[in-house]
């Protein structure tokens, strides 16, 4: 596919995807989700378990805690796209546990494909990278979130890129937990104000 001329071509040829192996083990792809003309694209990892069962992203616990966080920055999920850096969702098996795995830098830098026609198809005003990963997916070069988050960064993709941490930083942590989930809110609100 050269450019996507609607969503659903795009979520259509993300389900054929063989680009790296992960397809093989996961119950489908993930496509992005929300409105075409969004101003605001938010970019996670990766599809979790539950995301590769219903074939959306952000359903499972990390969505939770993100749509909470969207409501309290006064920001509704019906005006923004979300999807993931990589579409399949890695994982191990153990006994009947399905455990989330990183995705490497190869499985990044060959997802990137997808996400560059997402951002041509939606052109956010603001596409925002939740984490590492997304960041390495909408850049195509790693980039620590110590030193990138609350910058709006003009020059490593097709429109502006907000960084901050993933929501589910938020659900791993054991100290100050309410003054990380009110950074992450206060980072969001930001977002909507910039894509105003
Ligand atoms: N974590 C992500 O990064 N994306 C999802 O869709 C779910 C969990």
């Amino acid at each position: 596919m050269s450019e996507a001329s609607s969503l659903k071509e795009l979520a259509e040829a993300e389900a054929e995807c063989r680009r790296c192996p992960l397809w093989r083990d996961a119950t489908q792809a993930v496509p992005g989700a929300g409105r075409r003309n969004a101003r605001l694209m938010l970019i996670g990892e990766q599809p979790g378990d539950k995301e590769d069962l219903a074939g959306e992203p952000f359903v499972g616990p990390a969505g939770a805690i993100l749509n909470k966080a969207m409501a309290d920055a006064g920001l509704s999920r019906e005006e923004i796209f979300l999807t993931n850096s990589v579409k399949h969702f890695k994982h191990e098996q153990r006994g009947k546990r399905r455990l989330h795995k990183r995705p490497n830098a190869g499985e990044i830098d060959q997802c990137r494909w997808w996400l560059g026609l997402e951002l041509r198809l939606v052109r956010p005003k603001l596409a925002v990278a939740l984490g590492a990963t997304a960041f390495r997916g909408v850049a195509g070069r790693p980039g620590r979130i110590s030193d990138l988050r609350g910058r709006v960064l003009d020059d490593v993709c097709e429109v502006p890129v907000f960084v901050t941490v993933h929501p589910s930083f938020l659900l791993r942590i054991r100290d100050n937990r309410e003054s990380a989930y009110r950074q992450f809110v206060r980072d969001l609100e930001a977002c909507g104000r910039l894509a105003a």
